[in-house]
């Protein structure tokens, strides 16, 4: 099904208030959650509403729940308070930018907290107001430590963001090699999958998505290092759970996730003006695009590129969901009495 951006958050925006959210959070959640399906990450959309709608019904996600925020120096630190992680991370995010711009850098470690969906919302939000921004958070163990063969560390996403002339450069990527999701794809449809994706029972590398029980880091030991900075920063720095401390999403509805987050804000006034900084980085982003393309692509593009041309199309024609999780979704909605908008497709 293909359906309209804005019907789709104009939905699940009802759906969160029906849960307990205020306008003003439904709105921003349902935002983070469609930008993710507009920008091509669907593994971050509106497929997770179901999960919360759990956490919620479990009372380990409270949707009245307001972070308690603590500025001290350059540093701001936010107690989730059984907020939801979007929620949480936008406190982090408004504190963090209002300190930088009287600092020059400010930093957020935000503990409590729960999933807050793709790292790069808050990352370019930041960006988009003339700070370079990273962000990052640590998650439930699926990623063994580089090896060895039983998990150890989330996928742990990491995003930095900086200011252009027109939309941020954004990196945004999880520290494995692949999301588990892909892998659920691929169990559904019996094909195959890379042998650089996960491992097996015993530790060994496999193709076959019904034997993974752990995910690989992206770039061997580097990218291991890179989820060990992120449960660093997001989990041991902030007071979070760490590693098999942290509650899973899906299956632990024995306490709340208790993830962290941490991002710092460079607020870029400090060092330049601003718009010198976006003719800068201009430069870059030029002498990137008129690289020449190696044999198998047709352009080289920034990091975050692709993400705003799937934007650019999916705003024009649809967001397309599998059947699967329309199906969920009306039955989500249903039970809520918040129809799904049947015959929104364009
Ligand atoms: N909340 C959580 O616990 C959690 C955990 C893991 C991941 N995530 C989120 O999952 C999302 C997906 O992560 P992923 O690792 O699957 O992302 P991905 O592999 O799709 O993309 C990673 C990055 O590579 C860039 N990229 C891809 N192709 C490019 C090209 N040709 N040229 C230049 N740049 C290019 C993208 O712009 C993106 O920034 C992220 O938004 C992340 O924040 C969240």
């Amino acid at each position: 099904m293909l359906i309209d951006a804005h019907r789709l958050q104009a939905w699940a925006t009802e759906l969160l208030k029906g849960w307990g959210y205020s306008e003003d959070d439904a709105s921003y959640i349902a935002a983070t959650l469609v930008d993710a399906n507009s920008r091509g990450v669907d593994s971050h959309g509106v497929i997770r509403l179901p999960a919360y709608s759990r956490r919620i019904v479990e009372n380990l996600i409270d949707p009245a729940g307001v972070p308690q925020v603590t500025v001290a120096g350059s540093v701001v630190t936010v107690d989730a308070n059984r907020a939801a992680g979007q929620i949480a991370a936008r406190a982090a995010a408004e504190a963090a930018l209002a300190l930088s711009r009287k600092t020059g850098i400010a930093t957020a470690a935000v503990h409590g907290s729960a999933h807050f969906g793709t790292a790069g919302y808050y990352a370019r939000w930041l960006a988009e107001r003339g700070a370079i921004a990273i962000v990052v958070s640590n998650s439930e163990p699926i990623v063994v430590p580089f090896g060895g063969k039983d998990a150890l560390l989330g996928t742990n996403p990491f995003a930095f963001a900086a200011p252009t002339h027109s939309v941020p450069i954004s990196l945004d990527m999880a520290t494995s090699t692949s999301a588990m999701g892909k892998v659920l794809v691929a169990q559904a449809s019996g094909a195959s999958i890379p042998d650089s994706w996960g491992v097996d029972a015993d530790g060994a590398p496999t193709t076959d998505p019904n034997a993974i029980k752990a995910l690989l880091p992206v770039g061997g030991p580097k990218g291991y290092g890179l989820g060990f900075l992120v449960e660093i920063l997001g989990g041991v720095l902030t007071g979070a759970a760490i590693s098999h401390g942290i509650g899973n999403m899906y299956n632990d509805f024995s306490k709340p996730q208790n993830v962290g987050h941490w991002l710092v804000a460079i607020n870029i006034e400090h060092l330049l003006p601003l718009d010198e900084f976006k003719n800068r980085i201009q430069v870059l982003v030029d002498a990137a695009h008129e690289s020449a393309p190696a044999p198998g692509f047709t352009d080289v593009l920034v990091p975050g590129e692709p993400e705003e041309r799937t934007k650019e199309a999916r705003l024009r024609d649809g967001i397309p969901l599998a059947d699967a999780t329309v199906d969920e979704l009306r039955e989500l909605g249903s039970r809520y009495s918040v129809q799904f908008p049947e015959g929104a497709t364009r």
